[in-house]
């Protein structure tokens, strides 16, 4: 059977020769890990990696699958004329060099990445990589590097259409091809070129927007394009709240698929600006449309509640599903529920995972967005989530009925999330130590079981909680809190008609 490019051979899949993404075998599904820019900008040093590391491991979120520690901007003092023009790791951040830091982090199992510029200085203005790819490329990988993202400051004009950018980028791409060494390629050009269209074909992910802000949906003039044509950003600029990108990705999420995704940007969630609510919705958002789920918090701190938000598996295995489809929006309307800076919608999104029930029938995922500043009844009508497959209600799947599975409802509670925080030693808590036989017992750990496998073999973890059973030409119906999100996932009930009809 071929699907999306891949074929399938019992329950190996293998790259058909039309294989569309870049054939570097990473991110079959969406990239997971951490990246500190979010919430330490320049700040950073060994010590703040290695202790991160420590605790993506203590708290379990290794096991869930976040696996990349990223190190940003601002990490070098410029190259060395005497070794090949290579870069220079800052002596007083990372004193004892960034291979050092790399085989720490790949000691605790997890993948190490960096940061570079496609242009003369990195946004921070540090020495940037255009000119250097090769050399670069093969620092990084001797260095032991997992996984590079690639910016766009400084480009030298070198942009400006398709052509242009994409040949930018294409060369680095190369150049880590080269090296032999599996480095997973996150373009970030902020959808500058319209990357989507050129970017599955040298990398596996590309940021879609300026730079992300802690902030549900503030409107600033600095990330413009926040309407109709938000595709054609000619200056994506930053400070750009969620629901900003959110509208960004609403129009290109067919470009995701497995190898190459639609990056919007890393999250937020943690870092103290937006309530619980609108943190559940960034994360379901993001896991929806397959977006690289890159934690950007100081998990040194992290509140239970965050804790429990990025722990989330039955979310996480919506992002993680084998089919590799972004959900789509379905519908908005604006309302005037906002405040006076604020931008109110309500919206539904609903898009294709792989079956759980064993049938032909896909599993869907289904979001409602309330944007409202006030809590609100939203509805969605099987009409409309399943409208790729027929308008107007024609879908045959409005005449089945759906269990649907609520995936919050089995959300961690704040106690339990606490209690891993307090049972890890890295960061000066107690000192009982993480086990994760004990602490971590009833988990999910993808370590061990793929989301794939786990989904195929109906892990209740993953499934989330059956609410409710949804009968043909029905309606979902959930209460939603401000700026909240009810998130679902419908598996298909068997038909006794269908029985009848074989008979
Ligand atoms: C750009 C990127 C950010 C971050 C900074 C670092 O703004 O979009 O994600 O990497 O540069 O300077």
């Amino acid at each position: 059977m071929v699907f999306g490019g891949t074929l399938f051979i019992g329950t190996v899949a293998l790259w058909a020769s039309k294989a569309v993404a870049v054939d570097n075998g990473l991110a079959v599904t969406p990239q997971m890990g951490w990246d500190n820019w979010n919430a330490f900008g320049c700040d950073v040093s060994e010590t703040l990696l290695t202790q991160t590391a420590q605790l993506i491991v203590d708290y379990g979120l290794k096991d869930l699958g976040y696996h990349y520690v990223i190190l940003d901007d601002c990490w070098s003092t410029g190259r060395n004329a005497s070794n090949n023009n290579s870069l220079i790791a800052d002596s007083t951040k990372f004193p004892r060099g960034m291979a050092a830091v790399a085989d720490d982090i790949h000691a605790l199992g997890l993948g190490f990445g960096m940061y570079s510029d496609a242009g003369k200085y990195t946004c921070g203005g540090y020495a940037g990589s255009l000119g250097y790819e090769t050399v670069d490329a093969n620092t990084f990988a001797s260095w032991g590097v997992d996984y590079l993202k690639y910016d766009n400051c400084y480009n030298m004009g070198q942009a400006g259409n398709q052509m242009i950018s994409s040949g930018r980028y294409e060369v680095m791409g190369n150049a880590l091809n080269a090296t032999g060494r599996p480095i997973l390629y996150s373009l970030c050009n902020w959808g500058e070129d319209y990357p989507w269209n050129w970017g599955s074909t040298i990398a596996n992910s590309w940021r879609i927007s300026g730079d992300i802000f802690d902030s549900w949906d503030m409107a600033d003039a600095r990330c413009p394009c926040d309407g109709d044509d938000a595709w054609n950003c000619g200056l994506p600029g930053f400070h750009c709240s969620v629901t900003n990108i959110m509208n960004k990705a609403s129009f290109i999420v067919s470009k995701a698929q497995p190898g190459a995704w639609n990056d919007l940007d890393m999250l937020e969630v943690g870092n103290g600006a937006m309530t619980d609510a609108e943190y559940v919705a960034h994360f379901s958002m993001w896991a929806a449309v397959k977006s690289p789920l890159i934690m950007g918090n100081d998990i040194r701190t992290i509140p239970p509640a965050d804790l429990a938000i990025l722990s989330n598996p039955a979310v996480i295995a919506v992002s993680q599903d084998p089919s590799g489809s972004s959900a789509a929006r379905r519908w908005i309307y604006a309302t005037n529920d906002t405040d006076i800076n604020g931008r109110a919608t309500i919206q539904m999104w609903s898009g294709n995972l792989k079956s759980t029930t064993g049938g032909d029938q896909s599993d869907m995922v289904v979001l409602l967005i309330n944007g409202n500043k006030n809590t609100i009844v939203l509805n969605a009508t099987l009409a409309d989530i399943f409208v790729d497959n027929g308008p107007l209600g024609t879908a045959p799947q409005v005449k089945l009925s759906w269990e649907v599975r609520d995936l919050w409802a089995n959300r961690m509670s704040d106690d339990e999330a606490k209690a891993i925080i307090d049972a890890s030693s890295a960061v000066g808590n107690a000192t009982t130590g993480y086990n994760a036989t004990t602490i971590g017992a009833g988990r999910y750990n993808a370590t061990k079981t793929s989301y794939a496998d786990g989904l195929a073999a109906n892990s209740s973890l993953l499934l989330g909680k059956v609410s409710t059973t949804v009968q043909p030409s029905g309606t979902i119906t959930a209460t939603v809190d401000p700026h909240g999100a009810a998130m679902f996932r419908l598996r298909a009930m068997p038909t006794g008609s269908l029985k009848r009809d074989e008979l």
